[in-house]
C-alpha cells in the first residue's frame, strides 16, 4: 500500500514482514507496533513530547555503564520487570521479585548458620527456612545466593567504604533442604534518581522508595531458578514499592525475641547478648 493513514498504518506495518519471518518475532514486534500506534492515537502524542521521550532515551543510553543499566532502572520504575516476572510465574511455586541491578556474581561461600553481618552495627536478624519442590519434599543441595544492603542503605558495589562481597553470601542447603544464617534487617532504600529515571519518578509525583528486602536467587539440578525477595510486613513502603516487587506470598514478620533463645549450632551462638530478630521464610521452587 503506497498511501498510509493514521489509521491503516499499523496493519501497513504488520504487511512489511517477509515470509519466512520467525512467527514469534512476527507476534512480538505487530502487537508492540499494534500498542505503540493505539497508546500514540490515544493521547494524541505531540511531536515535543515524542522528542522528550527520545532525549529520555538518548540520555539512559549515556549513562548505561556494566555496573549501572539505566533501561532496566526504567522498566522497574514503569512496572515493566515485575509484570514479565508475573506473567511467567508458577502459581505453585513462591513468587518472583525484581533482580534489581546490585547483584555481584562469584558470593563467598556462606557456611550453614555463618553470619553476614560481621562487625556491621544493628540487631542480629537470624533467618531460616527450607526449600522444597512443589510436592513439599525438601530439596537437599539447593543453593540460595543471598545479598541485601548494609545498615546505611547502600549495596557493597555502590559504597567505596564496603568490600565488594559484604552482605552477599552462597548458602547450600542441608539434605532437610534447610538453611539458617545472621544478618542485620535490611533497610528501605531509595532506587537511584539521578538520571533520566530520577526525571520520570519527579514528573510523576512519585517516591523512589523500595521497602526494604533480603534478595535470593535459588538454584537445584533439574528446578527452575527463582530470584526473588523477603519483605518485612512492618515496612512503611510495602504498599507502595517504586519497582511494584511486593507479593503476598514474600512478605513475612520478622519476631523479636530475647537474646537467651537464639539457638545453638549458629557462628553467632554464645554471642549474642541483646533482643534479636527472626524471620521463616520457606522457598518453593518449580520443576524445570
Ligand atoms: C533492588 O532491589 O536492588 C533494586 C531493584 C530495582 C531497581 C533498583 C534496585
Ligand atoms: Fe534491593
Amino acid at each position: 500500500m503506497r498511501t498510509v493513514t493514521k489509521d491503516t498504518i499499523t496493519d501497513v506495518f504488520a504487511g512489511y514482514f517477509g515470509t519466512d519471518t520467525d512467527p514469534r518475532v512476527r507476534e512480538v514486534l505487530v502487537a508492540l507496533a499494534r500498542h505503540l500506534h493505539a497508546f500514540t492515537r490515544e493521547v494524541n502524542l505531540t511531536h515535543e513530547e515524542w522528542q522528550k521521550a527520545l532525549e529520555i532515551m538518548e540520555w539512559a543510553g549515556r549513562i548505561t555503564t556494566p555496573e549501572r543499566n539505566e533501561f532496566v532502572l526504567m522498566s522497574d520504575v514503569m512496572g515493566l520487570s515485575s509484570l514479565v516476572d508475573m506473567v511467567n510465574s508458577r502459581a505453585d511455586a513462591t513468587s518472583s521479585s525484581v533482580l534489581g541491578p546490585f547483584h555481584v556474581s562469584n558470593a563467598p561461600p556462606l557456611a550453614m548458620g555463618g553470619d553476614m553481618k560481621r562487625d556491621f552495627g544493628g540487631e542480629v536478624l537470624l533467618v531460616e527456612g527450607h526449600v522444597r519442590d512443589t510436592a513439599g519434599n525438601p530439596i537437599a543441595g539447593a543453593t540460595l545466593d543471598i545479598w541485601q544492603t548494609a545498615p546505611n542503605g547502600l549495596y557493597s558495589s555502590q559504597d567505596p567504604d564496603q568490600d565488594i562481597h559484604s552482605f552477599h553470601g552462597l548458602m547450600t542447603c542441608d539434605d532437610d533442604g534447610r538453611y539458617a544464617f545472621t544478618t542485620v534487617k535490611p533497610v528501605s532504600y531509595t532506587v537511584p534518581t539521578d538520571g533520566p529515571v530520577g526525571e520520570i519518578l519527579n514528573a510523576a509525583g512519585r517516591h523512589p522508595w523500595r521497602p526494604s528486602h533480603l534478595h535470593y536467587i535459588a538454584a537445584a539440578e533439574g528446578f527452575r531458578t527463582l530470584v526473588t525477595e523477603v519483605f518485612p510486613d512492618d515496612d512503611p513502603y510495602l504498599d507502595q514499592d517504586t519497582v511494584f516487587g511486593v507479593r503476598d506470598d514474600l512478605v513475612m514478620h520478622y519476631e523479636s525475641r530475647p537474646a537467651d533463645t537464639f539457638p545453638d549450632g549458629m557462628e553467632l551462638s554464645g554471642k549474642v547478648k541483646e533482643d534479636y530478630l527472626q524471620v521463616t521464610f520457606d522457598v518453593v521452587l518449580a520443576n524445570a
